[in-house]
């Protein structure tokens, strides 16, 4: 169902790999609320990925670019206001990976090169894409910008590895650039927490299927799909959550506020 919200928004949406990326999803309804956008990923993203696809199906143009690259990024906001016909008012970064967790280096024997790697790509990098944005003055009035993250940040996932400090180091840098951006551009600036999600970057966790399951027990509503995401991003992104920055907003069918659940209880349960 189209509710009109995003009518004459103009965006930037980072990470569509593949039609299970949260990314995708969102540029979808994003697509079907009536705003416009730029598709962006690393330019090896784009050649192994099937982005063209989504481009096709929602009128929309890619400009390649790493997350990492600040002469990328500077280009891309050049381009995506010329491209879209003026000033953004919403961004998604839908960015992480970590080469440890990829190559199943355990959390006690990192990588450091390789940690250092991860952090850049999945959280500094979103201050990069908000420093580009806020020096070119390429933000509209009460524009959102929007990253993705995960619980880790705040509990132990064990097997979630370095990218619960990645997780914890990207809330933080939405908090500090929300208020310069908040107080000198009117823009807001959130972090949604996710529940886990079965997408290339979800499925890469070691354990995956038991994290995913053992959630689904415990939320009263279940897990979040990528979906409900984008749902919960566009809202974001509308004129009705005007005030609503600097937050770190959990979607996550209520995982993050329970002890345990019946469901998960029954498992530990002597039946005798
Ligand atoms: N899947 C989950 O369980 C889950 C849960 C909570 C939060 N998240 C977060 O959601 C976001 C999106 O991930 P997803 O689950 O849709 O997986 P995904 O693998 O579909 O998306 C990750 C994206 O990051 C992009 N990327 C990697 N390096 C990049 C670079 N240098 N420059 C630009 N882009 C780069 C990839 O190309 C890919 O498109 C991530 O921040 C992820 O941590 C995912």
């Amino acid at each position: 169902m189209s509710y009109n919200l995003l009518k004459g928004k103009r965006g930037i949406i980072f990470g569509a790999l593949d039609e299970n990326s949260i990314a995708w999803k969102t540029a979808l309804r994003v697509h079907e609320e009536g705003g416009t956008f730029v598709l962006t990923n690393a330019p090896v993203s784009i050649r192994m990925g099937q982005i063209d696809e989504l481009a096709e199906k929602t009128g929309s143009q890619i400009i390649p670019a790493d997350a990492t690259s600040e002469d990328d990024l500077k280009k891309l906001v050049e381009q995506s206001m010329e491209i879209l016909g003026g000033k953004i008012d919403f961004v998604l970064h839908s960015i992480g990976m970590s080469i440890n967790v990829r190559k199943g280096k355990h959390y006690t024997d990192q990588n450091y090169a390789w940690t250092q790697k991860g952090t850049d790509v999945s959280a500094m990098s979103f201050h990069k894409v908000m420093q580009t944005l806020y020096k070119a003055d390429a933000m509209n009035e009460w524009g959102s910008i929007v990253a993705l993250t995960y619980m880790a940040a705040q509990r132990v996932f064990p097997d979630y590895n370095d990218m619960a400090e990645n997780k914890a180091y990207l809330e933080s840098i939405a908090r500090s650039f929300g208020y310069f951006f908040g107080r000198d551009k009117k823009v807001r600036v959130n972090t949604i927490s996710q529940s886990p999600t079965p997408t290339t970057a979800g499925s890469g966790v070691k354990g995956f299927d038991g994290f995913i399951a053992y959630s689904e027990k415990m939320s009263p509503l279940g897990n979040a799909t990528a979906m409900d995401c984008a749902n919960y991003t566009i809202t974001l992104f509308s004129d009705l959550t005007k005030r609503v920055t600097l937050q770190n907003l959990y979607n996550d069918g209520g995982f993050s506020n329970m002890g345990v659940s019946e469901g998960v209880l029954e498992a530990f349960v002597d039946n005798q």
